[in-house]
């Protein structure tokens, strides 16, 4: 069934507006359009000035993170059919915006990589692989699975209150280096998650994990690194 959706959009020219406004487009959608198949269409169709992120279409590459009905979602994740005929969508909160729903990523991805996102091992390289248990490996599984979309830290409100604190996204892949039993690191990492801008920013409020698009859990995760920070080790 073809849907007339009143799609209402954030926009923002900082050439041309002194703050932003919103525009409202009337766009033709199936139930199982995606969000951003309605936003293709209205820069395709109706509007190229319409600018945002997007690359892979399919919930792999992160790039495309925004709120959608109030919420933060992956828009080629989400569909008409889940949201019906009147959908909302604006950037991400947290981050200066550059133009309509892109914002600046800069600030989050240098607190991505003040928690050593990379694997440190400096003991002599193994013939075959650095091998690793069925056990080992399933205790960071959850956290290898981020793609890096800035839905969780910019649902934070400690983020909101401070864009200095790491945010749950740096945490989660400090904690999917920190529980890792080939790295080497562990003390490094400690006590940079441990830091005022660490893990005890987190007021344990689960909006990040009420905004994963990935299902990691996101809060959980931030409790085990505050819990390896308190014993000083990883085990
Ligand atoms: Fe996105 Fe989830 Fe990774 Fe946060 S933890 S950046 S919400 S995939
Ligand atoms: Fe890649 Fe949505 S476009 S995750």
């Amino acid at each position: 069934m073809t849907l007339d959706v009143r799609l209402r959009i954030r926009r923002f020219n900082p050439e041309v507006d002194e703050r932003p406004h919103d525009e409202e487009y009337i766009v033709a959608a199936e139930e199982h359009d995606s969000v951003l198949d309605l936003l293709n269409r209205v820069k395709w169709y109706q509007d190229g000035t319409l600018a945002y992120r997007r690359s892979c279409g399919h919930g792999v590459c992160g790039s495309d993170a925004m709120q959608i009905n109030g919420a933060n979602r992956l828009a080629c994740k989400i569909l008409v059919g889940e949201l019906g005929e009147r959908i909302t969508v604006a950037p991400l909160l947290g981050l200066r915006v550059l133009k309509d729903l892109i914002v600046d990523l800069e600030p989050f991805f240098a607190h991505y990589r003040t928690v050593m996102p990379f694997l440190v091992n400096d003991e002599p390289v193994p013939a075959g692989e650095r091998l690793q248990s069925p056990e080992a490996r399933e205790r960071y599984d959850d956290t290898t699975k981020c793609i890096l979309c800035a839905a969780c830290t910019t649902a934070c409100p400690s983020f909101w209150a401070d864009g200095g604190y790491y945010g749950p996204a740096a945490i989660v892949l400090g904690h999917r280096f920190l529980f890792d039993s080939r790295d080497r690191a562990g003390g490094d990492r400690l006590r940079i998650l441990g830091e005022q801008m660490g893990v005890w920013r987190c007021r344990t409020a689960f909006s990040c994990t009420l905004a994963c698009p990935r299902g990691i859990e996101v809060t959980r995760a931030i409790g085990e690194v505050k819990q390896a920070v308190v014993r000083g080790r990883v085990d």
